[in-house]
């Protein structure tokens, strides 16, 4: 007879494996099935983000940063480097021991949990006496049962028409992340979140790197005036940034990758280039999954198709992260993880998506939660504004890191703050101040009133506060 769970999570990424220890700490009997494999083709829990996405990446930008500074920025502070050298292997090296240590954790957390952790491909097979059946293919095949099943497949890297990933020249995250010498030149199509971070890798190392965007805008998404501030600075640490552009043909070959573009001004032009990252989003992942056995329903994108509470069209079957609607990251799969498997048990999990925060690791970092100004104009809301400068702030200063600024919105006639976005030193820190102050309703005001220790950057948000009331310290 097949092996009975309470709730089966397919994908260990931080939706799945997260989801999985919050339902064994409700008291389920719970099995993860994931199918990522590590270079030795053994099991490696973590998905993409621990895989080729956060973790890998932000190993890189630290290492990648760290070589900047003592090329470029120790000097200032009266250190002087000579014979500076770069070990690519080592950093790589270092990069997938980081990894290998959020797998191993991840490991470390099923036993503690004692989740049944299956390595393969999991897939639909039926509807079934107390539940769904689903096959597990990996070094052998067995079928198990589970009463909930918690779907947290994940997403791909999208590919460019034309132009496979052959993970050589043409790379997705994953090759991105595993170059083996830097690039004298490199291309990357999309100055999205991956562009803008793998391209900050690479031009730290040395690459000359061009980034080639459709949009005519830069950061969309972003708040203008942060977005304008990010731009200068990348345009500053010499990241050529092209917009409105359109990619043409795009040829492989030996000596490397040969694009086809035009520019804003609608002129041809070439790129040639050692390599090409293509960073123009990620698609949602069902293969495999045999979504067609159960009626499984899926969105026009490939997403499944989920409500508010993650639940799809079957009873029982619940979807998150990456894999249903909403922002691709991390910390949304994981909440949505937490509140699918409470939900399970009676609880009421909950999610709330507009205080869901973003961070983009570059330097300066770009940080926010909440509303832009575009979308409030665009709305109609009657707001104040409110911004300080981290050149006015001490411990900016002393760090010798003074570009960008905090800036609040908050309601014209409530003072509630309606968002909150940051460019600047370790702004993917500081925000956490302002989610926790939405979450909380607070008004900027309460911001304003709260005692923050000197000299820290946390300051330039007490102060940009203080600003939405016209009456900061010092500025
Ligand atoms: P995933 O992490 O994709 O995990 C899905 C897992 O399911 C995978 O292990 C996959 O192998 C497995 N799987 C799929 N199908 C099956 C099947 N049928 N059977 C068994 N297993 C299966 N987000 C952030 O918040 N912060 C960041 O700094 C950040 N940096 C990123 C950098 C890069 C380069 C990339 C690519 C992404 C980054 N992200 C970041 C996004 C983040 O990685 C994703 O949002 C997150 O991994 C989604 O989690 P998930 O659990 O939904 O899916
Ligand atoms: P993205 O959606 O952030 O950016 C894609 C960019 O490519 C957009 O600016 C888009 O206009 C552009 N684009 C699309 N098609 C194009 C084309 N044909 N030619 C030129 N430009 C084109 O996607 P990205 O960077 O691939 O990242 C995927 C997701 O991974 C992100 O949206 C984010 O959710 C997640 N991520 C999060 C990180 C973080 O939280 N720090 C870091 C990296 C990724």
């Amino acid at each position: 007879m097949s092996k009975q769970f309470d709730v089966i999570v397919i994908g260990g990424g931080p939706g799945g494996y997260i989801a999985a220890i919050r339902a064994a700490q409700l008291g389920f009997n719970v099995a993860c099935i994931d199918e990522w494999k590590n270079a030795k083709g053994g099991p490696a829990l973590g998905g993409t983000c621990t895989n080729v996405g956060c973790i890998p990446s932000k190993a890189l930008l630290q290492s990648s940063e760290h070589f900047e500074h003592a090329g470029h920025g120790f000097a200032d502070h009266g250190i002087n480097v000579s014979g500076l050298s770069l070990d690519i292997g080592k950093m790589l090296a270092r990069k997938d021991q980081v990894v290998k240590q959020n797998n191993d954790g991840i490991t470390y957390l099923f036993k503690k949990n004692k989740i049944a952790s299956f390595h393969g491909r999991g897939s639909f097979v039926k509807a079934a006496e107390g539940g769904y059946e689903i096959k597990v293919a990996g070094a052998a095949e067995e079928t198990i049962v589970g009463k909930h099943i918690i779907l947290a497949t994940g997403s791909n890297a999208r590919a460019l028409p034309g132009a496979p990933f052959d993970e050589e020249n043409i790379l997705s995250n994953d090759g991105a992340l595993r170059v083996g010498a830097v690039p004298k030149k490199l291309a990357l199509i999309g100055s999205g979140v991956i562009g803008l971070e793998m391209g900050s890798v690479w031009r730290r190392l040395g690459a000359e790197v061009t980034v080639l965007e459709a949009l005519p805008t830069f950061l969309g998404a972003v708040d203008e005036q942060i977005a304008k501030e990010a731009k200068k600075a990348f345009d500053k640490q010499g990241l050529k940034i092209e917009l409105g552009v359109k990619v043409g043909e795009i040829k492989s070959g030996k000596k490397g990758v040969s694009i086809a573009w035009t520019n804003a001004k609608g002129e041809a032009q070439v790129l040639d280039v050692d390599k090409l990252i293509v960073s123009i989003g990620r698609v949602p992942n069902t293969i495999g999954l045999n979504p067609e056995a159960v009626g499984l329903a899926l969105d026009e994108r490939g997403a499944i198709n989920v409500d508010g509470e993650c639940k799809t069209n079957l009873p029982n079957v619940w979807a998150i992260g990456d894999v249903v609607r909403g922002p691709m990251l991390a910390h949304k799969a994981e909440e949505e993880g937490v509140a699918v498997a409470e939900r399970i048990a009676g609880q009421h999990g909950h999610v709330n998506f507009n205080t869901i925060p973003w961070v983009i690791y570059t330097h300066p970092e770009i940080a926010w939660v909440g509303q832009t100004e575009q979308q409030l104009k665009a709305e109609g809301r009657a707001y104040k504004a409110g911004t300080f400068p981290f050149l006015a702030n001490g411990r900016a200063r002393a760090l010798g890191d003074t570009t960008g600024m905090v800036k609040f919105l908050a309601d014209a006639t409530t003072d509630e703050i309606l968002g909150v976005h940051m460019v600047g030193p370790q702004v993917s820190e500081l925000i956490s101040e302002a989610v926790v102050a939405m979450e909380f309703k607070a008004s900027a005001e309460d911001i304003a009133r709260i005692c923050h220790a000197h000299p820290s950057l946390s300051e330039a948000t007490k102060e940009a506060a203080l600003a939405v009331d016209k009456r900061t310290l010092n500025f």
